[in-house]
């Protein structure tokens, strides 16, 4: 009886727990190693934060527990990066969480980590570790000194330490090959280049590996034969990146299961052999960028299972035709950009394939455009710049790029077209160096990048671009556009690249709310009225050019928070404007826009300049000629380390020179003249060097390079012995203040390496995305859903 009583008690125990909102209840031990991973880490954007408020740590943040157990058995707390903002986990990286023991899942890649902390972990094991998948790929870490903790994970098939420079590790060959289970290796971007091959060992055991991933480590190395021993089974290599600087081994043609074959900018040489043919089960074949010559062997055109093609940037010769490509039906990107082929495809071929992303990049097709494009029904991705084309099918040219939804590059060609009908369904719209005509064609709300730039469009900006809510990047430069813009642009908050220059626009400056805005370039329009204070409030500004327009009234004078150009804060990373300085030598005056320019020349702007202007010490062009400015040059400007050209000439500023200007010591370009500057040209290292034109125009200026000062000017500089003394003193503050800055300048410039430069590392993915290869990126999203199954 009372044995069933017990029994009964027991039952309902059982069933209250199980019952009970935690059915499962984490373990103590699993907890307190929890608890240690998590005292390094600074959460600052509350991504872990219910590990403090949780009981149950398996209801914890990325947290996941065998349900039966409550062991912990996958930890996944690689951003969402969905969130707005991103919350990322910063501080120490702590591989004591390696120790809980059913652990078969960890993936703490893509956070901000920046320390990592392995303590003697191997001791601490008590159990054979059940570890299987282990990223910790592209987080801030900028150095591990060695791989020896992999050691006890012997259950390890996958292994992803993308981006962590392992230069200090010269044995990682060794450390990866002992592990006995590993199939897939991530080891791309790692600074792998200081290991020897040939003394120590010759061949490198691998051959458990499925999927090995060295690119982008720029080691140099012949392929022995058989370098790293892989066997048939592997099916994805890439050690595109590197320097192997020799012909393609004959090895890896015997390697029939690759899927995957990845060698672009290693230096390859020599030919494609006709061994390629042996690749039966190829889908992803890339030796674009290398110095490979010859003919492409019509072996190539066998491989039937081909998805993704790039030989592009190669020295080949001879012809490309459609029986290369005669049974290539499953080809869905093909990239033959920067080649000297001759194309020689029938005017009617019909492909037996539909490509997505096609790239004839810089290549000879014109002047016709290529007539087998118009049967691409699903091309997402097409890029025919600088390829001769002028002449096209009005009506399939039509139809095939408004079926375009990704990137269309059209650039620099001679197409004259009028498209004002057309809708633009792109997401990345580059047809500058062109010449289009009349109105502006409708482009989707999807839009993120237009350049327009060099063309013949006219007219005004059509009311659909107000519902371009995500563009960041336009240019219409250089069209014969007009029409008022205010209220076009004043809702785009993504922009960081506006250049609206050389058009006939008029009306006000729009009000810019995109605090990402980083270059506004409104020269030479009609643009008139003041300038809008909101202008000197974006703190990611680096090149502002007003010039060449009515624009009247004072310089607003407010705070002015344009950080880019005042602190010394480090260069943020400016990936969406290299388009543009690539392009430089078509700007029509000598700035280029990566320069931290205020250029608002040529207006009729009065009043004094607002002393905030000449505390943006990062400044290296200022332009503020031919206005009505008056005022003084106060002695802040010699904190101005950075200026290169300097021009205040054709305006009414008064006063001496101040002394402090002397210390600009990278000025290549000085105009004052034209204003009522008095008293001695200060003696400065280059302020002499200057030609006169330099100064002339103010009556009262005397001194090098214009005429000695009479004797009565040099009485009324030196009677003042107690502001000279201030200014030396300020004048040292900013010398001092000015090393600062060059001394980071320097110092990013020659360390610069993508492992150093953290803050840049997730602008860098987002600008491999933007404008980097394409074709790149596409082979990577495909291999990787292409890993995952
Ligand atoms: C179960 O947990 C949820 C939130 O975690 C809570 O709102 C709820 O009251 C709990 N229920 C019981 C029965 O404890
Ligand atoms: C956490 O990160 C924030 C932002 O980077 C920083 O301000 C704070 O000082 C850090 N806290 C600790 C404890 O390191
Ligand atoms: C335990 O987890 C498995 C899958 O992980 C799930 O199918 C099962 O329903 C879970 N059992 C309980 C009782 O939650
Ligand atoms: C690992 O073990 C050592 C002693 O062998 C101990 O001092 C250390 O605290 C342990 N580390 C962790 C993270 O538990
Ligand atoms: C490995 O890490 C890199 C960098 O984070 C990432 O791009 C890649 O997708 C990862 N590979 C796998 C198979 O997850
Ligand atoms: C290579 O490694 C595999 C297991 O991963 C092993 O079976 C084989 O014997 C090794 N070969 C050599 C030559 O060490
Ligand atoms: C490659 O590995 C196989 C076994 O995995 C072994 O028999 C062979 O000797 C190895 N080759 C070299 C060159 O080490
Ligand atoms: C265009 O392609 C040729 C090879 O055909 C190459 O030499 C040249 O550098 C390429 N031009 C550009 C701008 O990439
Ligand atoms: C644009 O469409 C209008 C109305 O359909 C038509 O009159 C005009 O000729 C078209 N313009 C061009 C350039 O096709
Ligand atoms: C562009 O087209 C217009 C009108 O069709 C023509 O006047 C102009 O000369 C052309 N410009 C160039 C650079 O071909
Ligand atoms: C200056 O810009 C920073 C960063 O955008 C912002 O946090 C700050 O509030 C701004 N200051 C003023 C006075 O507007
Ligand atoms: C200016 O003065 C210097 C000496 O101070 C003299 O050598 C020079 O000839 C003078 N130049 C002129 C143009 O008077």
């Amino acid at each position: 009886m009372s044995f069933i009583l017990l029994l009964l008690l027991y039952v309902t125990r059982f069933d209250k727990s199980m019952c009970s909102n935690h059915t499962t209840r984490c373990n103590e031990k699993d907890r307190e190693t929890l608890l240690t991973f998590r005292h390094g880490i600074n959460d600052s954007f509350g991504r872990i934060s219910t590990w403090s408020t949780e009981k149950d740590c398996c209801v914890w943040e990325g947290v996941h527990c065998d349900n039966i157990t409550g062991r912990v058995t996958k930890i996944d707390l690689k951003p969402n990066f969905e969130d707005e903002p991103i919350r990322y986990l910063k501080g120490e990286m702590n591989l004591c969480i390696l120790e809980l023991e059913f652990l078969s899942h960890l993936d703490l890649s893509l956070n901000d980590f920046d320390v990592i902390r392995i303590t003697s972990i191997q001791h601490n094991f008590t159990h054979s570790s059940k570890l299987v998948y282990l990223d910790l790929s592209n987080s801030l870490i900028t150095s591990m000194d060695n791989l020896d903790w992999l050691s006890p994970l012997s259950s390890l098939k996958y292994l992803n330490l993308s981006f962590i420079d392992l230069h200090k590790e010269t044995n990682w060959i060794q450390a990866v090959s002992t592990l006995p289970s590993l199939l897939e290796l991530q080891l791309s971007n790692c600074n792998l280049n200081n290991f020897i091959i040939g003394t120590s060992f010759k061949y490198v055991n691998l051959s458990s590996i499925v999927t090995l991933d060295l690119s982008y480590n720029y080691f140099t190395s012949h392929l022995l034969d058989g370098f790293f021993n892989l066997t048939k089974d592997i099916n994805f290599l890439s050690l595109s990146g590197n320097n192997i600087n020799g012909e393609i081994p004959s090895s890896l043609l015997k390697l029939q299961n690759l899927q995957y074959l990845l060698l672009a900018k290693t230096q390859l040489k020599g030919s494609i052999p006709d061994g390629i043919g042996q690749l039966i089960n190829i889908k992803g074949l890339d030796l674009s960028g290398n110095m490979l010559s010859g003919f492409i062997p019509s072996t190539l055109g066998n491989l039937s299972s081909l998805n993704d093609l790039s030989i592009g940037s190669n020295n080949f010769s001879g012809e490309i035709s459609n029986l290369h490509f005669a049974k290539l039906s499953n080809l869905d990107s093909l990239d033959l950009s920067n080649s000297n082929f001759v194309f020689q495809f029938a005017l009617d071929w019909v492909p037996p394939f539909q490509l997505s992303l096609l790239s004839l990049k810089n290549t000879t097709q014109g002047p016709h455009f290529p007539s087998w494009i118009y049967t691409q029904k699903s091309l997402q991705d097409l890029d025919l710049s600088n390829s001769g084309i002028s002449l096209l099918d009005k009506n399939k040219f039509k139809d095939l790029i408004e079926r375009i939804t990704g990137q269309l590059i059209l650039s620099n060609n001679s197409i004259v077209e009028d498209i004002s009908n057309l809708t633009l369904n792109c997401f990345d719209l580059r047809l500058d160096h062109n010449n289009f005509t009349g109105g502006l064609p409708n482009i989707s709300p999807m839009a993120n990048f237009v350049d327009l730039s060099f063309n013949s469009f006219s007219g005004t900006i059509p009311h659909s671009w107000k519902n371009l809510k995500i563009l960041y990047h336009i240019s219409l430069w250089s069209n014969r556009l007009f029409g008022e813009v205010s209220l076009h642009f004043s809702d785009l908050n993504q922009l960081e690249i506006m250049n609206l220059g050389e058009n006939e626009f008029s009306g006000t400056i729009p009000i810019l709310i995109s605090q990402k805005l980083e270059v506004v370039i409104l020269r030479a329009n009609q643009f008139e009225g003041t300038i809008p204070p909101q202008i000197f409030n974006l703190s990611n500004l680096f090149h502002l050019d007003l010039a060449n327009n009515k624009l009247s009234g004072s310089l607003p004078h407010c705070v002015y928070n344009l950080t880019q150009m005042d602190t010394d804060r480090v260069y943020a990373w400016r990936p969406a404007t290299i388009d543009l300085f690539t392009k430089g030598q078509d700007y029509v005056y000598d700035v280029n826009p990566e320069r931290r320019t205020i250029d608002i020349s040529n207006n009729s702007l009065s009043g004094e300049v607002p002393l905030e202007m000449f505390r943006l010490v990062q400044v290296q062009t200022l332009n503020l000629s031919h206005n009505n400015l008056i005022g003084t040059i106060p002695k802040e400007i010699g904190g101005m380390k950075n200026m290169e050209s300097l021009d205040l000439s054709s305006n009414k500023f008064y006063g001496e020179i101040p002394q402090s200007i002397s210390l600009l010591t990278f000025l290549g370009y000085l105009n004052l003249s034209y204003n009522n500057f008095d008293g001695i040209i200060p003696i400065g290292t280059q302020l002499q060097s200057f030609n006169a034109s330099s100064y002339i125009e103010n009556p009262k200026l005397c001194g090098a390079p214009l005429s000695n000062c009479t004797t009565k000017e040099k009485n009324s500089k030196t009677a003042t012995p107690s502001t000279k003394n201030e200014d030396d003193d300020s004048i040292r503050e900013w010398l001092y203040l000015g090393m600062g800055v060059g001394f980071a300048v320097g110092f990013w410039g020659i360390c610069g390496s993508l492992f150093l430069i953290r803050k840049w590392r997730h602008a860098y993915f987002r600008f491999i995305d933007r404008v980097g290869d394409k074709l790149y990126v596409t082979l990577n999203v495909k291999l990787n859903s292409f890993l995952r199954n």
